[in-house]
């Protein structure tokens, strides 16, 4: 290959890459920002006020019954394998668990509230609530449903309050 025809590649790559370039910029300029974020509770309506027991309830017409109440009854008979597989890494490496939760019932307790009193930051006998359930809600990317179909918005559970920024946990209770 001739130097001048070297010369002439060189300079006809610079005029393509300077030329892709001022496209690509021209493309992102008309589009402009990204339109705002629509957040449960900040900038978007509140779907579930409540928290855990506005999302967790019976869904007849699909045959399903996710109540945090039915899924108790569950655990307190035998926790689902795959489910504790889950749950033990989001436990403190000092609980061992049974795979079968302690007698509760959930149906007029107000929740989570109710939970932690044995599930607290500092509890010896079972998992730390706010590090499992983050686990169980914010872990495994698409193939996790609270990802997935509910946006995994951290206000779903937490709530702001706009007059002094306090950041609390919604609560509420079951029909019983
Ligand atoms: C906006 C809806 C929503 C809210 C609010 C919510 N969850 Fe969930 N939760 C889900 C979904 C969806 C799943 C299933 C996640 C998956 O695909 O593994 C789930 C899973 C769980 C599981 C695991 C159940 C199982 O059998 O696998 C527990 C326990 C749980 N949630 C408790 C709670 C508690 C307690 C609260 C309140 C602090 C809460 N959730 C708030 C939607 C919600
Ligand atoms: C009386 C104490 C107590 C209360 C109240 C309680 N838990 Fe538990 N929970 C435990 C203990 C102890 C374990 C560990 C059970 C084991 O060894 O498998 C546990 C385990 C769990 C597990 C993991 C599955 C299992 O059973 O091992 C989930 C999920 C759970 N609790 C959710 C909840 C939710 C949601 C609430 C409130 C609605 C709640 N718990 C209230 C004591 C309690
Ligand atoms: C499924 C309900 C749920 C969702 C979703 C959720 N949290 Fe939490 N979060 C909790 C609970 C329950 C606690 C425990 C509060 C306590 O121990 O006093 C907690 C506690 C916390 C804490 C205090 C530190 C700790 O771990 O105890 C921070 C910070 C926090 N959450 C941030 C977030 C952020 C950021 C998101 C979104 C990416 C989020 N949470 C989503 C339920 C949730």
């Amino acid at each position: 290959m001739n130097r001048s025809f070297q010369l002439l590649i060189a300079i006809v790559s610079v005029v393509l890459a300077c030329g892709s370039a001022l496209a690509a910029n021209a493309a992102t300029e008309s589009k402009g920002p990204p339109p705002m974020r629509q957040i449960p509770g900040l900038t978007a309506p509140d779907q579930f006020a409540r928290g855990c027991v506005d999302c967790h309830v019976a869904m007849p017409d699909q045959k399903m019954d996710v109540r945090l109440s039915t899924l108790m009854r569950q655990w307190q008979d035998k926790v689902d394998p795959a489910l504790l597989e889950r749950v033990r890494v989001f436990t403190p490496p000092e609980i061992t668990l049974k795979g079968k939760h302690p007698k509760f019932t959930v149906a007029g307790a107000e929740v989570p509230k109710a939970c932690m009193t044995c599930h607290s930051r500092t509890s010896r006998i079972a998992p730390p609530l706010g590090r499992m359930l983050h686990g169980l809600h914010l872990v495994g990317g698409e193939k996790n449903h609270f990802l997935s179909l509910f946006q995994g918005e951290c206000t779903h559970c937490h709530k702001l309050d706009a007059a002094t920024g306090n950041w609390s946990l919604k609560s509420g209770a079951e029909p019983k």
